[in-house]
């Protein structure tokens, strides 16, 4: 009844680089042949952090969505869009902050672990505290159930899980379903019906998992029960009734972490990056420069790639006899690091080269451009809007 939707969102922080790519753009890419997918940019997301220079936003939105683009996300397979041009997400944000207990925010591990982080900023602001929320809006209007993303970004799914989980249970409620569940409590005895009772708010107010284990045991033992009222308190455990939300997934890829060009992750924090638009000069002077094996100092010092940042771009670019060439080369001082960076050098010109010619063609097209958002955000707001109509049903929120 429901095939798979894949969403994911990327805050616009400026131009994208090799990271980005490997890290994200190629699984993308790899997913649009595969699955219905909407890719946004999510600009609200990226004023939490930087609400004071929200004009450096919006340029990095469009650049972000010809990087995009240009690295082979196909308008014609995806839906493209911009968070802030579905206004849908902010109204059902608004609707599940209504439900949503403070404590769960203040438990995300990101929220405090980022207060601490980015320091030169104040980020005791609602919006930075509601931020898994908003992203749990993002997914849960689409009602996707497959949201590939970081390592990183998993305990904001699980967030998005529990939020679905108990607007179901608040809001998808046949008619007498609580009362026919109480009373089912009530058929398993004084001592199991307060323990029942116990699990039971313990896995919905803080998503215990061994709470709801325990409690499944206690059905499952059960001798009195009648199949329907069995059915009804294990269904009453997790919610039940109907749903309206559907329980979103991360979608994990065995991460092809790129390592930046002194060795640690690439990331514009480190500045270690090579930029998809980055011209070729700049590339060759980049890889020209990376540091090698610190022990190699002279050209006939041997080197062990194991300890050199060059060999990890090796393992990304390189097929086995170049990398044995290397390795072999390095050991013995066979070759110099110049030599060896050349194949690394040629094989990121020859990744670059076609995502720069395209990222040339739709900046001549700004046009091109406009129409695949506006077409894009399109889509998205058909499919949010039909989300909100059964979200304000159940809300009693439906005047005409
Ligand atoms: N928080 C995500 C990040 O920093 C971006 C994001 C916002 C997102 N909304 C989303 C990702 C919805 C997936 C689904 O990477
Ligand atoms: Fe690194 Fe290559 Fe130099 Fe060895 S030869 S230290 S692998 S750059």
């Amino acid at each position: 009844m429901y095939s798979d939707r894949v969403l994911s969102g990327m805050r616009p922080t400026g131009s994208l680089h090799l990271g980005h790519y490997h890290g994200v753009l190629k699984n993308w890419i790899r997913l649009q042949h595969e699955y219905e997918c909407l890719f946004f940019v999510a600009d609200w997301h990226a004023l939490t952090t930087h609400y004071d220079n929200p004009l450096a936003i919006e340029d990095a939105t469009r650049q972000m969505v010809i990087d995009w683009l240009a690295a082979g996300v196909d308008p014609a397979k995806s839906t493209l869009f911009i968070q802030s041009s579905v206004i849908e997400h902010a109204e059902l944000h608004l609707l599940l902050s209504m439900m949503t207990p403070l404590g769960w925010l203040e438990r995300v591990p990101t929220y405090k672990d980022q207060q601490e982080k980015l320091t030169e900023k104040d980020l005791s602001t609602y919006g930075f505290l509601g931020y898994p929320l908003l992203q749990s809006a993002d997914i849960l209007i689409y009602r996707a159930n497959q949201v590939p993303v970081g390592e990183d970004q998993v305990p904001h799914i699980e967030f998005a899980r529990e939020i679905a989980r108990r607007f179901n249970h608040l809001y998808g409620k046949e008619p007498g379903y609580e009362e026919k569940a109480q009373a089912a409590v009530k058929k398993l005895g004084g001592k199991k019906a307060k323990l029942y009772g116990e699990l039971r708010t313990r896995f919905q107010q803080e998503g215990d998992e061994e709470a709801l284990e325990s409690a499944r045991a206690i059905l499952a033992e059960a001798q009195n029960l009648s199949l329907g009222d069995r059915e009804r308190l294990y269904g009453y455990l997790e919610g039940g009734g109907k749903m309206i939300l559907t329980e979103p997934r991360a979608l994990l890829t065995a991460a092809s972490r790129m390592p930046g060009l002194d060795g640690q992750k690439m990331s514009k924090s480190y500045n270690n990056t090579i930029a998809l638009r980055e011209d070729a000069e700049s590339v060759t002077r980049k890889i020209r420069t990376m540091p090698t094996d610190p022990a190699r100092v002279r050209r006939t010092d041997p080197g062990d790639p194991d300890k050199c940042p060059v060999w990890q771009l090796h393992e990304v670019y390189s097929g086995d006899d170049v990398k044995g060439w290397v390795r072999q080369g390095c050991v013995s001082a066979g070759i110099g690091c110049i030599e060896c960076k050349q194949p690394v050098i040629d094989a990121v010109l020859a990744e670059l080269a076609p995502i720069q010619e395209r990222a040339r063609a739709y900046t001549e097209e700004p046009d091109t451009v406009r129409n695949i958002i506006a077409d894009g955000c399109e889509k998205a707001r058909d499919l949010a809007r039909e989300t909100m109509r059964d979200v304000r049903e159940a809300m009693g929120l439906n005047h005409g």
